[in-house]
């Protein structure tokens, strides 16, 4: 994709179609209002007549408009003018690309980023909408036989200014738009793939690809006997019924110099079925998602080894399948996790925590400023918060708000929820160290409890993106998060922000 920005009029610019946006009570914004001048009041007498909606995302497309030099002007509603914010602007923008998706566009001016927002400078009405684009424009087309239509004809977006001193911090924000768009897309197909596909042998080959001709980023994979070496039984125990070997995805991004790195844990159950504690049929396909975690991270270090940010990163895949046989776990084993903490394992469907506690521990090595591990912990998790914000636990409350504020402005929502002692107590077993489970109630924070019983003095975070990381039912497909709330957290903390 190409961007751009321009001050010229939008009714003079010579574009395949123009994005322009209508508020409730038959307020124009400003691309409109220059469209409906130059019309003689065309915009205002279709407001009139009923046919355009200012409810926020109605899209509607009007062709050859007299005075208008754009054959098309993609017309969106952007709801009450007070209430206009970069949520709406996120909503605004992402209907109207999409209206416009399946034409022949080549080119499109956004002018909604003449509307003042705001909570949103410049630079992230950009970044918002080139990630629109990103997100609109992908398909997940691999596994169909035949060839495949090109998805769409858009090959550039200008983005409408109101004078020159905002293009650079404009062009900045499309740079980072695309790239998180970028990882979010790389997150989105590996969560796609089927679990026959997706092994933990192929998010290995994947990282590993990402490591090529890149002198910054370097990729190490584990295998299953240098795990045992290193005492991760907890992990083992996990992929023990499966006959896909377990493997630990080791990637280290250096563009920080001497700086202690951000440590990211991503879950990479490539398929649960709960092993032997056998989870039920209905929608047990939605278990190759299991490895969203893993996805996100990865996903996010792409889009940071494309904006080459001064960070040092650091990503820790544990990746595993989840399956019954006879040489699966059993409930009531106990295994021995790296960190010499006993775990009885209760029931084998709670396995995030026991590969995930094994990265943890392994985190240590690189004496991180922080370790955020992101996973699809808990169906407790979706009963909590649903499908609309991530779980964020953390004995550091600031660091909690740090990344709930992140998701905030990323437009990638999360809600701290508590880690007090009372709920680890839940954890307690007659024959371990603790046990893997910690009853129905609270289920999201148990897991949490158990992830900090590994992370004693570091400074950790855990999310659970189990309602958030894919969507089922018709629009069924992992949904890239939370890849743009991590990476505003790594773009604050490396200075990268305008
Ligand atoms: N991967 C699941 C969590 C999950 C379930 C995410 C449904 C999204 C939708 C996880 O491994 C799991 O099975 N968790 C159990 C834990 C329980 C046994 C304590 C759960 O949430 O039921
Ligand atoms: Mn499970
Ligand atoms: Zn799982």
């Amino acid at each position: 994709m190409q961007y751009s920005t321009t001050t010229a009029k939008p009714s003079n610019r010579h574009v395949d179609c123009l994005i322009v946006g209508i508020y409730a009570g038959d307020t124009l914004g400003n691309g409109a209002g220059d469209v409906d001048q130059s019309s003689r009041g065309k915009i205002k007498r279709l407001i009139k007549s009923g046919d355009l909606s200012s409810k926020l995302g109605h899209c509607t497309v009007l062709n050859d408009i007299d005075g208008v030099r754009a054959p098309r002007v993609a017309v969106v509603g952007l709801g009450k003018q007070q209430a206009f914010s970069a949520k709406q602007f996120q909503t605004a923008v992402t209907a109207a690309l999409r209206a416009i998706s399946g034409s022949k566009c080549k080119s499109v001016l956004n002018c909604l980023t003449l509307e003042p927002v705001e909570n949103a400078s410049g630079y992230y009405l950009a970044r918002y909408t080139a990630q629109a684009v990103a997100s609109v424009l992908y398909r997940f087309t691999q596994m169909k036989s035949g060839k495949q239509p090109a998805t769409s004809s858009l090959r550039r977006i200008e983005l409408s200014l109101a004078n020159r001193s905002g293009a650079a911090k404009a062009m900045l924000g499309l740079e980072h738009g695309d790239a998180i768009g970028f990882g979010m897309s790389l997150t989105r197909d590996l969560g796609n793939l089927p679990a026959n596909i997706c092994t933990p042998g192929y998010l290995a080959r994947s990282a590993q690809k990402l490591a090529r001709d890149n002198k910054l980023l370097h990729t190490r994979v584990l295998g299953e006997t240098e795990m045992k070496r290193l005492g991760m039984h907890s992990l083992l125990s996990v992929s023990a019924g499966s006959n896909e070997p377990g493997k630990l995805i080791v990637m280290q991004y250096k563009g920080g110099g001497k700086q202690k790195p951000v440590v990211l844990v991503g879950k990479g159950v490539t398929f649960d079925t709960g092993g032997i504690s056998l989870k039920p049929g209905p929608a047990m396909d939605e278990m190759k998602f299991d490895m969203c975690g893993a996805a996100s991270v990865i996903g996010t270090m792409a889009t940071v080894v494309r904006l080459k940010l001064r960070i040092n990163l650091n990503v820790i895949v544990p990746t595993v399948e989840n399956m019954p046989s006879g040489t699966a776990t059993r409930p009531g084993d106990i295994v021995q996790s790296m960190s010499g903490q006993t775990i009885e394992v209760l029931n084998t469907d709670a396995e995030g925590r026991l590969i995930l506690c094994d990265a943890l521990t392994y985190s240590r090595r690189f004496k991180p400023d922080t370790v955020i591990d992101v996973a699809t912990l808990t169906g407790a998790c979706v009963v909590a918060l649903g499908h609309h914000r991530t779980g964020v636990m953390s004995k550091n409350n600031q660091l909690a708000a740090s990344i709930v504020a992140a998701g905030e402005v990323a437009g990638d929502y999360a809600w701290q929820l508590p880690l007090d002692d009372e709920y680890a107590e839940l954890l307690q077993s007659n024959f371990a160290d603790m046990a893997n489970i910690g009853g129905r109630d609270g289920g999201a924070i148990t897991a949490g409890c158990f992830l900090a019983k590994f992370t004693d003095g570091l400074n950790w975070a855990h999310l659970d993106i189990a309602g958030t990381a894919w969507a089922s039912g018709k629009q069924k497909g992992a949904s890239g998060r939370p890849v743009p709330l991590l990476t505003e957290f790594l773009l604050a903390r490396s200075g990268a922000l305008p």
